[in-house]
């Protein structure tokens, strides 16, 4: 499992992909927040400690401050989320639970900014899809969604999910990238009518890296990863978003039971 904690301390290191990504995610809320189609709700789903949102709405005067729910699973950075709200100031409602499923988040949309920030790098395409034709039903008219992507090294997403936004009625209102590190996108809802319902589960979460890419999919597309399949693969070819791969003595002695195995499409394994 990836520990989430761990993953927000890589924000400390100022040279990071991840801090170029977090002060682009803030430029545009702030852009959005400031512009001329009016913000007053949004919703963000594996929202982390909120630093992307809330240092931004401090800036902005009270009336013009939009209503915020967080939605993370880790009850210690919802915690943190919290605090940071409380410290800017900000009302802030935090809702600790599974931003995959509806029920979470109900109550709270329709809103006018829906950020997806860290979810679409680790969720499958499939998943990724699903987002974002729900998202046409969680927006008023004239929303826009801001999101994140990165480039991984066996793949590129984020060209298919601009077209999978347009296809799903949304026009780009800015996309920012470099080109092997991460990817901000804001897309707005044009298309007149949203014929979409959502769906009781919009994702879940796995485990990402990348084991092989010829192994054929199993019988039954998932399950707990075998101490044989462990074994089998060159720990070199088993990636973490971020840090060095994984050591064989690393992968020896993470219990295989903990580590699930999902067979995608094209046949790669990830964890
Ligand atoms: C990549 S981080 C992104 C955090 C934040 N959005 C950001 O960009 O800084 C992913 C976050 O999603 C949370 N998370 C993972 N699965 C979740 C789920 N099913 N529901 C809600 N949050 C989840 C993690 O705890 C983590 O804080």
């Amino acid at each position: 499992m990836t520990d989430w904690q761990e993953w927000h301390g890589h924000y400390d290191d100022r040279g990071s992909s991840l801090s170029r990504r977090l002060s682009v995610v803030q430029q545009r809320l702030d852009e959005l927040v400031s512009g001329e189609v009016s913000v007053r709700r949004i919703l963000s789903l594996c929202a982390g400690d909120g630093r992307d949102i809330l240092p931004v709405l401090t800036r902005h005067p009270d009336e013009q401050r939009p209503e915020v729910a967080l939605v993370e699973l880790d009850p210690a950075l919802a915690a943190a989320a919290e605090r940071r709200a409380a410290d800017a100031g900000v009302a802030a409602t935090v809702v600790v639970g599974d931003a995959g499923l509806a029920t979470t988040w109900q109550g709270t949309v329709p809103v006018d900014l829906l950020m997806l920030c860290g979810i679409f790098g680790n969720i499958s395409e499939a998943d990724i899809r699903n987002t974002i034709d729900a998202a046409c039903a969680m927006l008023q008219p004239g929303g826009s969604v801001l999101w994140t992507r990165g480039y991984f090294t066996h793949e590129d997403l984020r060209p298919q999910i601009r077209q999978w936004f347009s296809v799903a009625g949304f026009t780009e209102s800015s996309f920012d990238s470099e080109p092997t590190g991460y990817g901000v996108g804001v897309h707005r809802l044009t298309s007149k009518t949203c014929a979409a319902t959502v769906p009781a589960r919009l994702f879940s979460f796995i485990r990402f890296c990348q084991l092989c890419s010829s192994l054929r999919r199993g019988a039954d597309g998932g399950g707990p990863c075998s101490d044989y399949l462990l074994k089998l693969f060159s720990p070199f070819l088993v990636h973490r978003r971020f840090g060095p791969p994984y050591t064989r003595r690393q992968l020896a002695t993470r219990q295989a039971a903990q580590i699930s195995c999902y067979a995608t499409e094209n046949g790669t394994i990830r964890l």
